[in-house]
């Protein structure tokens, strides 16, 4: 596609931090209207490519445009015509809701009345006019959301940025925040969206680029990536260590690739397609046959990790997260499924 339908464009883009390499040549093109899901895990770089196209952060080289503006030249005009959300920076905690999106309409330079009126069409389109009118920190993490994304739409940006927004959220204001942004799309705003997780790019992305290490490793659809996955996928762990290697060579006839085995959870997984059911009984035959006692045998749909699988062989290892550095080890931020249920056990093969 030429330039001109393209709301933003990103060529070969480098950006170290020190001797970090945060983004060591990362292309990009998204036509007006369309979703782009920059799919990735923690420390891959997505807020670093959020930060360069919203003027925030410039490149060390390559060249990135919005709406045809240079984001190191033109930066005012790219300003002029984006919105950014998603760690709600832009809220003032001891101000209501509605003070702060018409604080934001005045920085427009929007009337007042019109700022109010503005105001009062966002708190009504993102659920919020119940606490309209009070502080910002009394809200839960949800409305703080919705109250952010709101703010971000203040200046009716043509092209919207959304860093890693529902990371965090319980299912439920997960789920109304995915209804809130497509109604968003499908108002003709130009969307580039940043998350953890595939369920979430699924959901809203009309295309995907996963990067890993501040480089682009693959691009598609859901759909694409899922079939590099090989379909649904079916877990289970082997307590006993010494059954592990009967139980591979148990299910791998029915695997569309070689199974994955993480020797320190003693988990199995393996893409079953889309062989539903059936490949649970043939897995649970095939193992009993076998003599292997198997625990928590699952079936769900590709996640990131099986992404990341597929594609580079090896799972994906993320960084420790702020909360980890600051103290706090523990889980690694839940990887949701797609029914909602917390499968964050996957997540351990992520560590380093
Ligand atoms: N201001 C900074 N100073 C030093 N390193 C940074 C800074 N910002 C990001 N990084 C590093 O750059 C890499 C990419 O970070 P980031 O873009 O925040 O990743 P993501 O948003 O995908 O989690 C990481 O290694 C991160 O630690
Ligand atoms: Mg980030």
């Amino acid at each position: 596609m030429d330039e001109e339908g393209l709301a933003i464009l990103v060529e070969d883009v480098h950006k170290s931090f020190g001797s970090v390499r945060a983004l060591r040549g990362v292309d990009l093109a998204v036509p007006r209207g369309r979703v782009l899901g920059l799919l990735g895990p923690n420390g891959a770089g997505k807020t670093t490519i959020v930060r360069i196209l919203t003027t925030l952060l410039r490149p060390d080289a390559g060249r990135a445009l919005v709406e045809g503006h240079d984001v190191v030249r033109e930066a005012d005009a790219v300003r002029r015509r984006i919105g950014l959300a998603g760690q709600a920076t832009a809220i003032q905690p001891e101000l209501t809701g509605r003070e702060n999106l018409e604080i934001i309409g005045r920085l427009y330079h929007l009337p007042r009345r019109v700022a109010r009126d503005r105001a009062a069409e966002l708190l009504a389109a993102f659920d919020l006019e119940e606490a309209a009118d009070r502080p910002a920190k009394t809200y839960s993490g949800g409305m703080t959301r919705r109250l952010d994304l709101a703010a971000s739409l203040v200046g009716e940006p043509k092209v919207l940025f959304l860093d890693e927004p529902t990371t965090g959220l319980d299912p439920r204001s997960r789920i109304a925040m995915w209804q809130i942004i497509k109604r968003l799309v499908a108002s003709g705003t130009t969307l580039l969206l940043t998350t953890q997780y595939l369920d979430e790019a699924d959901e809203l992305a009309d295309e995907i680029v996963v990067i890993d290490h501040g480089k682009v490793i693959a691009a598609g659809t859901a759909a694409e990536l899922k079939d590099r996955v090989g379909g649904d996928v079916l877990e289970f762990t082997v307590p006993d260590g010494q059954q592990l290697a009967a139980a591979v060579a148990a299910v791998a006839p029915l695997s569309e690739s070689e199974p994955h085995v993480d020797r320190e959870t003693q988990q199995i997984s393996l893409a079953v397609g889309s062989r539903g059911s059936a490949a649970l009984l043939e897995a649970v035959r095939a193992l009993d046959a076998a003599g292997v006692t198997i625990e928590g045998l699952v079936m769900r749909r590709p996640s990131l990790d099986d992404v990341f699988l597929a594609v580079t062989g090896h799972a994906a290892v993320a960084e420790p997260s702020a909360e980890e550095r600051r103290g706090r080890r523990g889980r690694r931020p839940a990887l949701v499924s797609d029914d909602g249920t917390d499968s964050s056990h996957s997540g351990d093969q992520r560590r380093n």
